[in-house]
């Protein structure tokens, strides 16, 4: 059955339940096809509850039904049932069947190798029985389990546990999207913490047999992230089990349900052979966000959907507080704006553009955003910009103290800050409620002695946000002296009006301002400042932050000539790279990102607000002709470079080796340009771990060289999964821009090409989203491979089929040839018969009208 006619869903039309939900007991007896769900739900009806209850209930066929021990016959719809119900509280009781071996969507009960699994946020609890699947409706839950498998797992701690049975109880009050179940044949790779007030848990991370190496980096990571949570948050773990299981078949990275974590094994699973350094970046930074959704998501929930940003907005703050604590704060710091810019800019200038908080939406799985996470994050480091970190503390006291249990909205978590500090955040608010990125100019001036900045803010209007208002931006601000001394120490500048100006008095000279240091706000920074300002930036500013955007300014800058004027690469912008990465005292991971040039979308975004037509191959050729440049005007510290910085001691994944190991492939890519593959050469043969391993082909495909090598890595790692959905993607992400497609073809010809599952489709299909200049090579070929296979896979999984229709969501960029192409590849799949809710409601927000 296809999903129903869509409908759209508004925040004002929020009504609570009318019915609380005392306790549930689910019975799960397992079979393949024929999986038998029996509830035991106890309802009590509130002031003024209806006579009929709905119950939502998808895919599902309902066995038999009872109020109170009497059989009923409720109305069956597609999207729940309809039953009249006492004035009093009463007991439900029903038995579902369900169907996990066909469910391909990934979403409710289903299985993935032989083994049973869930997933129920957002609505995939209803695929499992019938049930009110809303997070403002909590309940306590007991959880039977029959079922041959060895393993049977839920949520909270076991009640007591034989052959082919357990019952599960979790104590905490949930809501249904938090709910999981896991059996299969798996082993476990246990530990135990001590919390801070000396209970003790057992931490368990289950695996597929033959995957027990590569457990210990996650375990790590899980202890290191309760530690931090209560010495950072004073917030510790509250059952005594704490369960993760790495799955293969997931559509996100992974699930923080209560007390049995699910996650996909790419985004668990690690050893040195057979991950980089950034996947155990990742699988840290992962880890932590789940168990932190404990207290933020799991303790304090969301009362709807439209306040998914409250869990995850903070959720992805607090992560990124993890790791700039546990690594390097300012390389996080970049990391982060890059992929902000890479994948939130864009959606909030486009088509899809919604608010942090949306007040609307058919399809909820599509709200799983850039711009509900990573800018929901930012809002947060913007509050914590303007309270400070005293406050900020004292808030989130105030939070957990006062809403511990309660399923919450954005007004709850403004309030703990205004009770906390007295301040009024109204305004603020508009951070929630406008969608866009907001355009920030700033230029200045100096009257004897006195240094003015003015600033103009601007919000482009939007279908969402047709009438912008000026929004509270946090601008951290510092000022140099012509010598490069901080004569003005940072502060926050607090603009609330359209625009304003802020006065510094008493200076000697005329200062150089660094602004938006940390990039104290997510808008788009336009400088009317002296040019030379930003060479002096790269070569002083005491902001590591903004020292790396003045180099990437530089960059941006100089290549947008390159493409509009045929320019040269700018000398000052290579002599200013020169000399820092250069500068052994500087972190060799912050060397490493100095190299990096601004994302090809990005300079589309520019080349339109210019005025220009962008043309990708264009484009494709001058940040070929700039690495280049980097090459040469670096060429006589390269081989030292790479030399210094390889790692002699045994493979560990910490921020120093891995910030050597950065560099020293850095430099290792820019040379090879120069000197050819040997050296790259030599590193895939002698390399024993997969950073150098890898980072060696991809600089050997970059040059057009490594076939064997490809064919090697081919041989030696074709038993492992997570290994093979490398090599798919890099080969396209390194192809020539004419032959990506043909590429992405040919590897979808390949025998281990299993497209139903989502880390191989995305190997592929996202890797020739993301080639920029491949993706929209002139044929147009990519365009119509990239329909086809959303198709294909739409029947199958609409969630990552929706997900991966993004890609077109820059499109009105282009020129009109590439834009007829597009719009024909949209309307194709659009025409497609019974296209999910999930994909049409994508293509339909990024065709427009
Ligand atoms: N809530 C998960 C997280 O942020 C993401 C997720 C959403 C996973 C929906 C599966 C389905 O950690
Ligand atoms: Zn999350």
């Amino acid at each position: 059955m296809r999903d129903a006619a869509p409908t759209t869903i508004y925040l004002k039309d929020y009504t609570p339940f009318g019915f609380d939900v005392e306790k549930v007991e689910l019975t799960f007896d397992l079979h393949p096809t024929k999986t038998r769900v029996k509830s035991r739900i106890s309802f009590v009806p509130k002031p003024g509850a209806p006579s009929d209850m709905f119950l939502d209930g998808e895919n599902l066929t309902l066995v038999s039904a009872s109020i109170d021990g009497t059989p009923v016959h409720p109305e069956v719809s597609a999207e729940g049932l309809t039953c009249p119900v006492p004035d009093a509280p009463f007991l439900w009781e029903a038995e579902v069947e369900i169907d996990p071996e066909n469910n391909t969507a990934l979403e409710g009960l289903y299985m993935s190798n032989g083994m049973y699994c869930t997933q129920c946020e957002a609505q995939g609890f209803r695929k499992i029985t019938y049930y009110p699947d809303r997070p403002d409706v909590m309940s306590v839950f007991t959880v039977e389990i029959n079922g041959p498998h060895p393993v049977l797992l839920s949520n909270g701690n076991v009640v007591s546990t034989s052959q082919g049975h357990a019952v599960w109880h979790d104590p905490w009050p949930k809501p249904a999207y938090l709910f999981a179940l896991v059996a299969g044949d798996l082993v476990a790779h246990s530990d135990s913490f001590v919390t801070a007030s000396g209970r003790n848990v057992d931490l368990n991370l289950y695996v597929r047999p033959g995957d027990e190496g590569k457990c210990a980096f996650g375990m790590r990571a899980l202890k290191a992230s309760m530690t931090w949570d209560e010495e950072v948050y004073g917030r510790e773990y509250d059952l005594d089990l704490f369960n993760i299981v790495a799955v293969d078949d997931f559509n996100m990275g992974a699930m923080e349900n209560k007390g049995l974590n699910v996650f996909n094994s790419s985004a668990v699973l690690a050893s040195p052979e057979t991950s980089t350094d950034e996947n155990f970046l990742r699988i840290e930074a992962i880890i932590a966000h789940e168990y932190f959704h404990n207290w933020t998501g799991n303790r304090i929930t969301c009362r709807d959907w439209f306040q998914l940003c409250l869990k995850e907005g903070l959720t992805v703050y607090r992560d990124s507080q993890f790791t700039s604590d546990m690594r390097s704060a300012p390389v996080k710091r970049i990391t982060d704006v890059i992929d902000l810019r890479a994948r939130q800019f864009p959606e909030d200038q486009g088509p899809l553009a919604h608010p942090v908080r949306p007040e609307s939406f058919q399809e909820i799985n599509n709200f799983y955003t850039a711009t509900v996470y990573e800018k929901g994050a930012e809002v947060i480091g913007m509050l914590r910009c303007l309270v400070g970190a005293e406050a900020y503390g004292k808030a989130l006291d105030l939070y957990f103290g006062r809403h511990d249990g309660q399923a919450c909205t954005i007004e709850d978590w403004l309030k703990v800050f205004e009770d906390t500090t007295g301040r009024d955040l109204g305004q603020f608010k508009r951070w929630y409620s406008q969608a866009g990125t907001p355009r920030l100019t700033v230029k200045d001036a100096w009257y004897n002695g006195t240094y003015i900045l003015s600033f103009t803010q601007n919000l482009p209007a939007s279908e969402t946000t047709p009438d912008p208002q000026p929004q509270v931006i946090p601008i951290l601000t510092g000022l140099l002296s012509p010598s490069g001394q901080e004569v003005v120490p940072s502060q926050v500048l607090e603009m609330t009006q359209a625009t304003q100006s802020f006065t510094f008095e008493g200076l000697k000279e005329r200062p150089i301002p660094s602004v938006l240091r940390g990039f104290s706000a997510p808008v788009v920074l336009e400088s009317e400042l002296a040019a030379e300002h930003t060479a002096f930036l790269l070569a002083h500013d005491t902001d590591p932050f903004n020292r790396w955007e003045a180099g990437r300014s530089l960059a941006r800058a100089s290549l947008l000539k390159m493409i509009t004027d045929d320019a040269a690469p700018d000398p000052a912008y290579l002599d200013g790279i020169h000399a820092v990465v250069g500068d052994a005292t500087l972190d060799p991971a912050y060397r490493a990102l100095m190299l990096n040039l601004p994302g090809q979308s990005d300079l589309v975004k520019s080349l339109c607000d210019m005025g220009e037509t962008p043309d990708p191959q264009a484009i494709w050729d001058a940040c070929r002709a700039m690495s280049h440049a980097q090459a040469e005007r670096l060429q006589d510290i390269l081989p030292a470079l790479f030399d210094a910085h390889q790692v002699t001691e045994p493979y560990e994944p910490n921020a120093d080796q891995s910030g050597r190991r950065s560099l020293a492939n850095a430099a290792l890519r820019l040379v090879s340009l120069i000197d050819g593959p040997d050296r790259a050469r030599g590193q895939f043969t002698s390399a024993d771990n997969m950073t150098q391993q890898l980072s060696a082909l991809g600089v050997l495909l970059r040059i057009n060289e490594g076939t064997d090598e490809l064919e090697a890595f081919e041989q030696q790692w074709k038993h492992d999964r997570l290994v093979m959905d490398k090599w798919f993607g890099m080969q396209v992400i390194h192809a020539d821009p004419n032959e990506t497609a043909a590429t992405a073809t040919r590897l979808t010809e390949h025998p281990d090409f299993n497209w139903k599952n989502p880390n191989r489709f995305r190997a592929v299909m996202g890797s020739l989203a993301a080639h920029h200049a491949g993706f929209h090579f002139a044929d147009g070929q990519s365009y119509g491979l990239l329909a086809d296979w959303l198709i294909r896979l739409d029947p199958v999984n609409p969630q990552t089929t929706a997900r991966m229709c993004s890609a077109f969501q820059t499109w009105r960029r282009y020129d009109d040839a590439r834009q007829q192409k597009i719009a024909a590849a949209l309307d194709r799949i659009l025409a497609t018969p019974g296209l999910s809710r999930d994909t049409t409601e994508m293509l339909t927000r990024i065709r427009g009208s």
